[in-house]
């Protein structure tokens, strides 16, 4: 029912762009169609809502940088190494975590053990439930093998009645499954509309900070790839996680694209079993498991995902186009960087590639963006093009530059002593980061400054 003081306004629900009339295509964001109906209620001047009792709005003045205390930086590690990693070590109290998935990706399966963990080892946890009732998260629960005293479960969708039941059971942790789902009764806007989704977030946000609560919104990804009010709510919050992964691959990948709290490019690695998510410590034994030794257009790089070095094999396929232009395809690597390369290999290295197809695949389904990767595309490409395999204890990294010169590149000694743990033995890297490397006399380092030092090493 309308009020004084409601309006009618068409909001977009990708990104949140709003409008007095309904538009074909988002001016903001450029979707087509994107624009549905809702019904804001302006907010009353007094009042911010749900709110705890006790909770009473405290009068908030500037304050003298040299006096404010450093917030005690007292995480909790919830256990699930890989988790706590991609969280940057840990959960900080008061934070508001958005975990972003496809659906049946596996983020209740992940929520729900770290629910486990957590009561186990700090006390009551609330878990909200807006997709499943307690019965089918009980059997996940199950086949899980977790059943801990502290976890509460709530099947509810409303964000007033969810927030009395905080109020009520005092949780050290929140997760809320999903944020979807959930709707508050100020807004007369569907559960799931961007100012549905929006509100939800934001109140959770005030929560969250008022008393230190740390909160887990879990949030659908759409096929376009963006989670139903994306931008909205990945500025509101404080870290935002995304669940990767194939389906018909086993193992997924936990990435932080944001985070207030530490490094954005951590990465976390889950196996999916039988029995629930499994960390996979050592991610360069997983990418290279299945690595075709002796076969051309295969290589081996040294890449970094946050702070930590993993071994990924790079495969190329150069072969000749039945039409006249060859094209191109990138998986897991950019393929503007791809084009690039293979640009930059026909100018000053004299191959005749435009008539080829070339395809190149990071394997193993995770995608790297960092240039350090970038010799080891053009390895790959020229062994492929040559029909020359690669030596198979052979390791490259480095960035490469439009004038085929090789680029130094961050934390080599890092990627280096993976290399040697790994089992490798020669590795070609940038000649300008050999200075100051430590002693290893497993391996065997050559600095190379162009592509063309670098091929001839390699082959
Ligand atoms: P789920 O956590 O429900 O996905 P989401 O919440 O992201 O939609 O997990 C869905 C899939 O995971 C489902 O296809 C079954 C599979 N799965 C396992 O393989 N092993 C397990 O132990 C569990 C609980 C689920
Ligand atoms: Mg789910």
């Amino acid at each position: 029912m309308a009020t004084k003081g409601d309006r009618t306004i068409f909001a977009c629900q990708t990104c949140g762009h709003q409008s007095r009339k309904w538009l074909g295509r988002c001016p903001d964001c450029g979707g087509w169609n994107t624009f549905a109906e809702e019904r804001e209620r302006v907010a009353p001047k007094t009042g911010s809502g749900v709110a705890l009792r006790g909770m009473a709005r405290r009068e908030v003045r500037p304050r003298p940088f040299t006096e404010i205390e450093p917030q005690d930086e007292s995480r909790e590690l919830t256990g699930i190494d890989e988790f706590d990693r991609v969280l940057g070590g840990g959960i900080v109290p008061g934070s508001l975590v958005l975990i972003g998935g496809e659906p049946g990706i596996g983020k209740s399966t992940l929520l729900s053990q770290v629910a486990d963990r957590l009561s186990g080892l700090y006390g009551k946890v609330l878990y909200v439930s807006g997709e499943e009732s307690d019965r089918q998260i009980k059997l996940r629960g199950e086949r899980l093998g977790i059943n801990p005293a502290g976890l509460f479960l709530l099947p509810e969708t409303s964000l007033e009645r969810i927030f009395e039941e905080i109020d009520r059971l005092r949780p050290m942790a929140v997760i809320l499954d999903s944020v979807q789902t959930v709707y508050s009764e100020k807004l007369e806007s569907a559960p799931g509309s961007i100012s549905q989704v929006r509100e939800v977030a934001g109140q959770f946000l005030v929560l969250a900070k008022s008393i230190g609560l740390p909160v887990f919104l879990i949030g659908h990804v759409t096929k376009e790839g963006a989670i139903a009010g994306p931008k909205a709510l990945e500025h509101i919050v404080d870290t935002v996680l995304y669940f990767e992964g194939e389906r018909h691959h086993q193992h997924r990948i936990l990435r932080a694209a944001k985070n207030r709290f530490g490094a954005a490019n951590e990465l976390g690695i889950f196996e999916m079993t039988g029995r629930g998510l499994i960390g996979v410590p050592n991610p360069s034994e997983l990418f290279l498991g299945e690595r075709p030794v002796g076969a051309s257009g295969s290589v081996v790089v040294a890449a970094m995902e946050g702070t930590r070095p993993m071994l990924v094999e790079l495969q190329a396929l150069v072969s000749s186009s039945r039409f006249g232009t060859g094209r191109r395809t990138a998986q897991g690597v950019e393929m503007n960087r791809v084009v690039l390369l293979v640009a930059m290999l026909e100018k000053r290295l004299g191959f005749q590639l435009s008539g080829d197809d070339i395809f190149v695949n990071l394997v193993g389904g995770i995608s790297i963006e960092e240039p350090a990767i970038d010799l080891g595309i053009v390895a790959a490409v020229t062994s492929s093009f040559r029909n020359i395999p690669l030596h198979p204890r052979t390791v490259v990294f480095g960035e490469v530059g439009l004038a085929g010169e090789v680029r130094a590149t961050s934390h080599a000694a890092v990627r280096l002593r993976e290399a040697a743990r790994m089992g490798f033995e020669r590795v070609v890297m940038p000649a300008s980061n050999l200075t100051g490397l430590p002693e290893d006399d497993r391996v065997e380092l050559i600095g190379v400054r162009s592509v063309t030092d670098a091929l001839d090493a390699i082959f």
